[in-house]
């Protein structure tokens, strides 16, 4: 028994996924091809993958979007969770490593419903503000540059209804956000984010110790 948060070693992590993981043939493929990737280590878990996924299902998502798509893991889980007329829209500026996504989405016979918009992700997000679709998201999920993203998370708190649930990756920095000496410009930013998700009265919100830290920040 514990009343706080258990750490994981490798046994222990190696039972849980054991014991929980039940990854899709095409996504089990996508990530070993992903694990030979020189950047291998920007894709999610695959335990975070499927608890998204559950998340898409739990409130009913028919509209995801995500920020940051590399070889399109995260994207693929949450669109095999989407009805088949739900839709993800997902951005990066990597035309190589978004080639990877694009392969599996087809395989996973998903490729309809996911639109990648290569491009900075702020004047993507600016142009789905600009084409009225603001308050159309029922999901964001937030996994690109941290310098960016408190101006994702204001963006993504425009394009998700009431109701809406925003996800933003990486909150925990590997640990480094608890030490106060280190002030990489990244840290830093995800620092102060975290304070502010923490008072941001806009949203329910909780902060799970989830792969490098997954916070939930339902728009009120
Ligand atoms: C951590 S990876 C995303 C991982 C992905 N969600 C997954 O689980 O497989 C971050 C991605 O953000 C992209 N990126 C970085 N800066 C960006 C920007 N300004 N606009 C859009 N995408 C950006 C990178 O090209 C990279 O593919």
């Amino acid at each position: 028994m514990s009343r706080r948060t258990l750490p994981l070693n490798e046994t222990l992590y190696e039972y849980l996924l054991e014991v929980s993981l039940r990854e899709p043939e095409v996504l089990r493929r996508l990530r070993a091809e992903t694990a030979r990737h020189p950047r291998a280590e920007m894709q999610i878990a695959p335990e975070q993958g499927q608890f998204m996924a559950l998340l898409v299902r739990l409130i009913g998502a028919r509209r995801v979007l995500e920020i940051g798509t590399f070889t399109g893991y995260s994207a693929l889980w949450m669109a095999l969770a989407l009805p088949p007329d739900g839709r993800l829209v997902t951005c990066d500026v990597s035309a190589e490593y978004t080639a990877v996504a694009r392969r599996y989405w087809e395989a996973a016979g998903v490729a309809d419903r996911i639109e990648l918009r290569l491009g900075p992700a702020l004047d993507t997000l600016e142009a789905l503000l600009d084409e009225g679709a603001a308050g159309t998201f029922d999901l964001a999920f937030i996994d690109a540059d941290k310098a960016s993203y408190d101006a994702y998370y204001e963006r993504a708190l425009q394009l998700v209804r009431p109701g809406g649930l925003i996800l933003l990756d990486n909150l925990l920095m590997g640990g480094r956000v608890a030490d106060p000496s280190n002030r990489e410009p990244s840290v830093e930013a995800i620092r102060r984010l975290n304070e502010k998700l923490c008072r941001d009265l806009r949203v329910d919100y909780a902060l799970l110790p989830l792969a490098d830290g997954l916070g939930l920040a339902r728009r009120r």
